[in-house]
């Protein structure tokens, strides 16, 4: 028997919805349009105690559970965002939100799920697995980590086998900036991507040359450029450039997939498509603040404001950002992230008479869905069932979880969202859920909203409101040798042959 009443925001509620225990076990999501980066139907999907359990036209169910009316929304798989930094300590300050706040802001946003980057502690890379361990003990969604590597030695190689082998991580990142801090040389990067891909882990770099910034840096402070302004001038696109040709080049030299994180400009964007046609697997990532601004923000006379859009790689001057969405409609970049690492103003006011002070990061683990929605859907770049693939399914597919996650199939967690086309929002940090005192997306307003959230089976966001509690998220375990390490093998062997072939040398 299933009853149907009270609707609210294309939400319909049995009479016992009440009982949460009840609603959450076992949902019915009636009439939508189910889109997988696959195709896209309209039917019911049958969910029982977080998992879907069908996908069909016109259900019928016969115990009392929960519908939700879902006619003329968009049925999703629940985002992933491949990028993030809870709770991360960085340029002597902690980023604001942490595994609570910037969950439930994710979640408010219909994102299900995030790859966060744990930093070694002291550059002990369990020790500071551990520590985040630990900080995401307050999780109220699914999470899992990619570790960064910042030194090299046998025990940092001895615990990337034990992280891959034992706790479920299943890629590293290599800063090629931040010197003096995270970054690491040619050669320690050299023998990280080895290992990577002995473990059959992915390699993952910011790409910028962190030497030629330190001297960007060094010329605008010497010309009196020590404003915001002066950090996107201190690191031009050529560096972005440069250093993803150099991690290109030296992934194809070991024979290893490479993940280029927040992809900011058109000569990082060629050097990929480059290594792509040259049949090299190469994953580029933009972000979502890289996609939808450029630098003129950074020139606002006003320094909190300016302060606030300071991240690195730094978002480029117009016309960057016009050439990754085209790359993004046209699968020459895979996913989108966010790089969400906030820092509240008094943070960012550090770096005031010194733009190398303030802290670098953006949010936007709350904004990315709609963001991508209105930019790329409703401007015609892309499909729905591409949104899906590139909020969702490619990155289950990389970080080696799908179909468990990306996908509205029977089998897979139930982590869905319902848009709906016509309804808009606005953005304002007056009413966002993440813990930071702004927003670079203020006043943006946007048209199609998620108005519900559905996190392993349970509704955690319906009516603009958030129910979720923390300790309730789960550690998501991210296996190596996705589908980017098949068949490389094959192409070693026979690199392998053609130096054992005989060679003839005159005298
Ligand atoms: O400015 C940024 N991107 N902050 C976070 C650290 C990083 O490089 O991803
Ligand atoms: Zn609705
Ligand atoms: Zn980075
Ligand atoms: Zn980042």
């Amino acid at each position: 028997l299933v009853r149907a009443q009270d609707h609210v925001c294309g939400v319909t509620k049995n009479s016992c919805s009440a009982s949460d225990s009840l609603s959450s076990t076992r949902l019915l999501i009636k009439g939508g349009t189910i889109v997988n980066a696959d195709r896209q139907e309209i039917a019911d999907v049958y969910i029982e105690d977080g998992i879907i359990k069908a996908v069909e036209p016109n259900m019928k169910v016969f115990d009392e559970i929960r519908v939700i009316d879902a006619a003329g929304h968009y049925v999703m798989p629940g985002g992933i965002d491949p990028h993030t930094h809870l709770a991360m300590p960085f340029m002597g300050q902690v980023t604001s939100d942490d595994f609570f706040s910037g969950q439930a802001a994710a979640l408010a946003g219909g994102t299900t799920m995030h790859i966060d980057f744990a930093l070694p502690s002291d550059g002990d890379l369990l020790a500071g697995y551990k520590q985040y361990q630990e900080k995401a003990s307050k999780a109220c969604m699914d999470y899992g980590f990619h570790m960064a590597v910042t030194k090299w030695n046998d025990r940092v190689a001895s615990d990337m086998e034990m992280l891959v082998k034992d706790e479920g991580i299943n890629s590293f990142k290599f800063f090629m900036a931040y010197k003096g801090a995270l970054m690491v040389t040619d050669e320690e990067l050299l023998q990280g991507l080895k290992k990577c891909k002995e473990l059959g882990a992915l390699a993952q770099v910011h790409a910028e040359n962190g030497d030629a910034v330190v001297e960007g840096q060094t010329r605008m402070i010497e010309m009196g450029i020590t404003g915001p302004e002066g950090h996107c001038l201190s690191r031009p696109s050529i560096l972005e450039g440069e250093a993803t040709s150099r991690a290109i080049r030296l992934a194809s030299f070991v024979n290893t997939p490479l993940y280029v994180v927040h992809v900011m400009s058109i000569e990082a964007l060629e050097e990929i498509i480059r290594a792509r046609q040259s049949g090299q697997r190469v994953i580029g990532e933009p972000v979502v603040s890289g996609l939808a601004l450029d630098d003129s923000v950074l020139w606002d006379p006003d320094f909190d404001v300016a302060a606030k859009y300071v991240m690195s790689p730094p978002i480029r001057p117009a016309g960057h950002n016009m050439a990754l969405r085209a790359a993004l409609s046209t699968g020459l970049l895979q996913l989108v992230g966010t790089d969400h690492c906030t820092f509240n103003s008094t943070q960012k006011a550090a770096g005031k008479g010194d733009f190398r002070k303030i802290p670098n990061g953006v949010n936007g683990i709350e904004e990315r869905m709609h963001i991508l929605w209105d930019l790329m859907v409703n401007s015609g770049k892309i499909t729905p069932m591409d949104y899906v693939r590139i909020t969702s399914t490619a990155c289950a597919q990389i970080f080696n979880i799908y179909p468990r996650k990306g996908a509205i199939i029977p089998g897979a967690d139930a982590d869905i969202i319902l848009l709906n086309p016509n309804a808009t929002s606005t953005i304002s940090s007056k009413t966002h859920h993440s813990n930071v005192d702004t927003n670079i997306y203020e006043g943006w307003t946007l048209k199609g909203k998620i108005e519900v959230t559905i996190s392993r089976g349970r509704v955690v966001w319906e009516n603009g409101v958030l129910n979720v509690f923390p300790g309730s998220g789960r550690y998501i375990h991210l296996p190596p040798y996705s589908y980017l390490f098949d068949g490389l093998d094959k192409i070693d062997s026979a690199y392998l042959s053609s130096l054992k072939a005989p060679r003839h040398y005159s005298k």
